[in-house]
């Protein structure tokens, strides 16, 4: 069996770590992949973005399966072009994806399907938009309407910085394209928690709960990034709250959809705010996480490709997915300077000794082989990620195998899972 898994960062690395161990042993291909993906197959040098290169290597190649791990090449249509080629491809098709590819969208879906989520107002003329924000409380949240690889939402504590917001993003154009339309919106209060599902068209299996922590530095301070870290499960979601997510969340989004016309299959990621009014919708991703696929990968046991082939073919069932109990814990290290401009190419020692350590896996994100060294290739470089049988021990599982590893102007939180520590673990 040969798969091709889209993309090239740590969310990639762990679905082709996991692909590779399911009892059929297939042949993994990984787009453009890096230094981890190249020790469990082979890298084709296919930037993720470039849909028709990735859909004529596919034509040639004939891959089993495709999972597609980044938003870009889903909502440029590559799984389109994969159906249209007779091949089988985990992930929304072009229009389910604008769930994510749209916030505009995203919240129309939303509203009409009665999902909890945050009041907001969709504004293409500036003043229009500066109008509004003058008629509504603070903090209020700016969002730009299209993807924006994580810049597009300004949190703003005042109304100066949600003018700032609207003239960088609507004026200015620093967004490009995605500013063309911003949302407002009503800030929400509450803890974050990350809950993915798999969805075949109509049936869906939620995955264990997971929590991103998107700020650069300790105590959620500085600029977002990608994610620094994450653990699973996350004890804000409580067993009280499996139910409501699932049917006020998911079933009537997926109900609004197919109402459209729109079947949904792969990943369905919705970021929530656990509120005093129960969990609200912050933005719907159409794709695994990352790095929360990180630490919701390695907590299911036995095989994935039946689930995710099941999701293609519409035969999806809750059996197919078996849950290890054990926590998981990730922590990101990153390139000096991240999120903002840093330095490639640093050697990066002490894999080996780290991933040796008990229970855990270090899952390479930007990094890439020079000279026969692993080095380092982006700002999110590695996912250091344990298990423990309870939470601290995964969190110490996991700051051990940090600490074996060093590379030049290397960054990291040190306070992973210190909420739900904080909890009493979970
Ligand atoms: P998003 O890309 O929509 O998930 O937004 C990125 C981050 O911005 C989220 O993880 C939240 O921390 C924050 N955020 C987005 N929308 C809101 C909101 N309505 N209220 C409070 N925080 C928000
Ligand atoms: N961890 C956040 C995301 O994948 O969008």
């Amino acid at each position: 069996m040969k798969v091709l898994v889209v993309g090239g960062g740590g969310r990639e690395h762990t679905l082709a770590w996991k692909l590779a161990n399911d009892s059929r042993k297939p042949e993994i291909f990984c787009a453009p992949g890096n230094a981890g993906t190249a020790a469990l197959g082979t890298n084709v040098a296919i930037k993720a973005e470039d849909v028709e290169a990735l859909a004529g290597w596919a034509r040639a190649q004939r891959p089993d399966l495709t999972v597609v791990g980044p938003e870009a090449p889903l909502c440029g249509g590559l799984v389109d072009a994969l159906e249209a080629d007779g091949l089988r491809a985990f992930g929304p098709n072009k229009a389910a994806a604008a769930i994510e590819g749209s916030k505009v969208f995203s919240k129309d879906v939303m509203t009409a399907a009665g999902v909890p989520c945050a009041h907001s107002a969709a504004f293409t003329d500036p003043a229009q938009a500066l109008a509004y924000l003058r008629s509504q409380p603070v903090p209020i949240v700016v969002k730009a309407e299209g993807l924006a690889a994580g810049k597009g939402v300004y949190v703003c504590g005042t109304l100066a910085e949600a003018e700032q917001a609207i003239r960088e993003v609507m004026v200015e154009r620093k967004l490009g394209k995605a500013g063309q339309r911003v949302l407002v919106e009503e800030c929400l209060e509450g803890e974050e928690a990350s809950i993915l599902a798999l969805v075949d068209g109509e049936n869906l299996v939620m995955l264990a709960s997971s929590q991103d922590h998107k700020r650069v530095f300790d105590g959620d301070q500085g600029p977002n990034t990608g994610g620094m870290g994450a653990y699973s499960p996350a004890p804000v979601i409580t067993d009280a709250l499996w139910p409501e997510i699932e049917n006020k969340v998911f079933r009537p989004t997926l109900d609004q959809l197919r109402a459209r016309g729109i079947v949904y299959k792969g990943v369905l990621y919705a970021g929530l705010m656990v509120t005093g009014e129960g969990p609200k919708v912050l933005e719907f991703n159409c794709r695994f996480g990352d790095p929360e696929t990180q630490v919701v990968l390695p907590r299911i046991e036995g095989d994935l490709i039946p689930a995710l082939e099941a999701c293609v073919d519409g035969t999806l069932n809750p059996d197919q997915v078996a849950w290890r109990p054990d926590p998981c814990v990730c922590v990101v290290m990153a390139s000096g300077g991240y999120p903002g401009e840093y330095e490639k190419g640093k050697k990066i020692a002490g894999l080996a000794r780290a991933g040796a350590k008990p229970d855990t896996i270090v899952f390479h994100a930007g990094t890439s082989v020079a000279d026969g060294a692993v080095v380092t290739a982006g700002g999110r470089v590695l996912g250091v990620t344990a298990f423990g049988a309870d939470l601290p021990q995964a969190v110490s599982r996991a700051y051990d195998a940090v600490s074996a590893i060093s590379f030049a102007g290397c960054q990291y939180r040190k306070d992973i899972a210190a909420r739900a520590l904080a909890r009493g673990g979970a």
